[in-house]
């Protein structure tokens, strides 16, 4: 592993995700140029990188090629800034913010915003299906699969589609549970999945980084609850407060502040056990539990 500090590797990893999808996304000036416009507006130069950090780290431990990492990571990225996109609609959590600018259906319209979730969904699988990317087919297959169920009514989609059929239920832990990790943790874990499978791996050591993976996934939306809850707008970059506003169950309303907390540090250590058996090349992704965990937005 590299010697550098954990903040500039971050950055540096940021850094390398923006570029890989500033070269993925259709130019501005193509037709129709609106839609490609409002594409590139939300997903550029804003947003923490979670899932592309993710597969770059899963992907180091490896040893994946660098351009199929970065195509990895352009699809989650993509399938991530889709789900925003409509996740803030007036349908959906009727959000005006996100990453500190209008959301693309204020900035722009509605259709557009629809439009836009739905080109960034495709954009995903055109990135990762792309001819020669690996150079072996079944794993190919492996990989776009693994992405597919995560995204659909089996992973996220369904999530969103369970958030919203919740908004004024008092749901018990299991539930919500169940909600958290298809609506967040589904794509959290194809992040890391996807980084590994991008390289070689043995099957035990995947089975290690997917335990790894579902509890950071869990944490992920547990933290993004509290957050809602203690942070300010202009520190998230979005509106605070706005679940209990929405009157959504969340673990903050379930089972209160401090228990949540104490959740959330239970789930980063049990994520950081996963990890024992793949030594010091899985430091990452420790670091990046730890970032999870301790992330203020
Ligand atoms: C917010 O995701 C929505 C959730 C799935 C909790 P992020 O917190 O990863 O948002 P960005 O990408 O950094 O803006
Ligand atoms: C969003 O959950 C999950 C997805 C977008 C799939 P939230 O609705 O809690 O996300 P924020 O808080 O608006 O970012
Ligand atoms: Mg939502
Ligand atoms: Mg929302
Ligand atoms: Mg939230």
């Amino acid at each position: 592993m590299s010697d550098i500090s954990f903040s500039d590797w971050m950055r540096q990893q940021q850094q390398r995700a923006e570029s890989a999808l500033e070269r993925s996304l259709p130019a501005a000036g193509l037709q129709p140029g609106r839609l490609h416009e409002a594409m590139r507006y939300t997903t550029l130069g804003g947003g923490k990188r979670v899932r592309p950090l993710l597969a770059y780290a899963a992907g180091a431990l490896t040893g994946a090629p660098s351009e199929r990492l970065d195509a990895a990571a352009c699809a989650l990225e993509c399938i991530h800034v889709y789900s925003l996109v409509h996740d803030d609609m007036p349908c959906m959590d009727d959000d005006a913010l996100r990453r500190g600018k209008p959301t693309v259906h204020v900035q722009y319209d509605e259709a557009t915003a629809l439009l836009v979730g739905d080109a960034l969904q495709t954009l995903a699988f055109d990135l990762l299906s792309a001819p020669g990317l690996f150079a072996d087919p079944a794993r190919q297959l492996r990989a776009v699969h693994t992405l597919a169920r995560a995204s659909g009514s089996r992973g996220m989609a369904g999530g969103q589609a369970i958030d919203l059929a919740s908004v004024g239920l008092a749901l018990t832990r299991e539930e919500l549970e169940v909600m958290h990790l298809h609506k967040t943790g589904a794509l959290i874990r194809a992040a890391v999945l996807l980084g590994a499978l991008a390289g070689e791996i043995d099957e035990p050591s995947l089975q290690a980084l997917d335990h790894y993976a579902r509890a950071i996934g869990l944490l992920f939306q547990v933290v993004d609850d509290i957050l809602d809850t203690t942070a300010d707008t202009a520190t998230l970059g979005k509106t605070a407060g706005k679940d209990a506003a929405h009157d959504k169950p969340t673990y903050v309303s379930i089972l209160g502040l401090s228990e949540s907390r104490l959740l959330a540090s239970e789930l980063a250590a049990q994520a950081e056990a996963s990890l024992q058996e793949l030594g010091e090349r899985a430091q990452r992704l420790r670091e990046l539990a730890h970032y999870i965990v301790s992330r203020q937005f």
